[in-house]
């Protein structure tokens, strides 16, 4: 089979290494390039960052651009639960590994056009603010024709929002390009809280992946504990929602993910609701769908593939 081509724009992150990590033992899936952005860390060190998890699980020859350093419009806010670094409590050496020259949004529009003038598509998997997409959107809107899909992690639909009362982190971190991604007809699959807050990886868990996934073990083990919520009363359980690699899980194993299309739209210009998405989800807009939102996620099943996945660093192949 065919590996599909994927571009990965993220903002690492304790959940967007996991993500990454993922990623990099996964055959199908061919990794043009990494994209990080001004984020859950301002961007200097979401590359950084980005480019010592390329060291991490050794597939250094995998480019990295660095995208926007800050959002369109609004000002930077920045995660709160990724420790000062990004990455917990983890120390990485580091990187040897140097970012390109090119940035992300030159890359995504070369990349993308080129994808078109041959008649391939590509996947975008976005796991932070859709900052580089958008911008890089509104430069060369020709580059949709080289998208396949947009698998996004963001918005919060049912749920209400983890970083404001209605918004989700990284749709409020950039509302305008969240705006931007959809209005532009892409085809979008929506991972939002609605999907993430299904799976919480709890620390019968975090014992678990430390058990199988050999020479990372110590590193992921540290990410992953260092991500329990400890907030039973918001999540029904210790641990903390699974939210980016599940964008990896989706593309791999969509069978695990229930979804329902509607029409989306992005608050961003009430200062109660900014970067609040609402779906349309009974056609009262009088507007197509623009996006497959996952509804409901098979959580034990997700666990299985993520161990099976980083299992794979025990092997020989990687290790
Ligand atoms: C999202 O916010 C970030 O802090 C995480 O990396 C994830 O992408 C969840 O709201
Ligand atoms: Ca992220």
């Amino acid at each position: 089979m065919t590996p599909i081509p994927i571009i990965v724009d993220c903002d690492p992150g304790i959940d967007d290494t996991i993500a990454l990590l993922t990623a990099f033992v996964s055959p199908e899936l061919d990794i043009l390039g990494i994209t990080p952005v001004c984020g859950n860390q301002p961007l200097e060190r979401t590359v950084r960052n980005a480019l010592q998890v390329c060291e991490l699980g050794r597939r250094t020859e995998i480019p990295v651009y660095a995208g926007c350093f800050r959002p369109m419009f609004r000002e930077p806010i920045y995660g709160q639960f990724h420790g000062q670094t990004g990455l917990g409590n983890t120390v990485l050496p580091d990187p040897v590994k140097a970012v390109e020259k090119k940035s992300a949004v030159d890359f995504l529009i070369d990349t993308l056009i080129a994808a078109a003038a041959l008649r391939k598509r590509i996947t975008i998997c976005c796991l932070g603010p859709m900052t580089n997409v958008a911008v890089a959107l509104r430069m060369s809107p020709q580059i949709a024709e080289g998208i396949e899909r947009i698998v996004m992690m963001g918005g919060a639909y049912r749920e209400p929002g983890n970083r404001t009362m209605t918004a989700e982190f990284n749709v409020l971190a950039d509302p305008h390009a969240a705006h931007v991604v959809f209005s532009s007809g892409i085809p979008i699959v929506a991972l939002a809280l609605d999907a993430t807050h299904q799976v919480m990886l709890k620390p019968e868990h975090v014992a678990q992946f430390s058990s199988v996934s050999g020479r990372i073990s110590e590193t992921l083990a540290k990410l992953m504990a260092f991500w329990d919520r400890n907030d039973v009363r918001r999540y029904g359980s210790r641990g903390g929602p699974l939210h980016d690699p599940l964008v990896i899980a989706y593309l791999l194993a969509p069978h695990l993910f229930k979804t329902e299309r509607a029409r989306v739209f992005v608050e961003h210009e009430s200062e109660l609701c900014m970067g609040q998405t609402v779906a349309d989800w009974y056609g009262k807009s009088g507007l197509e769908p623009n996006a497959d939102i996952v509804i409901r996620v098979d959580a034990e099943g997700v666990i299985a593939f993520f161990l099976e996945r980083l299992s794979r660093y025990a092997e020989k192949a990687v290790a």
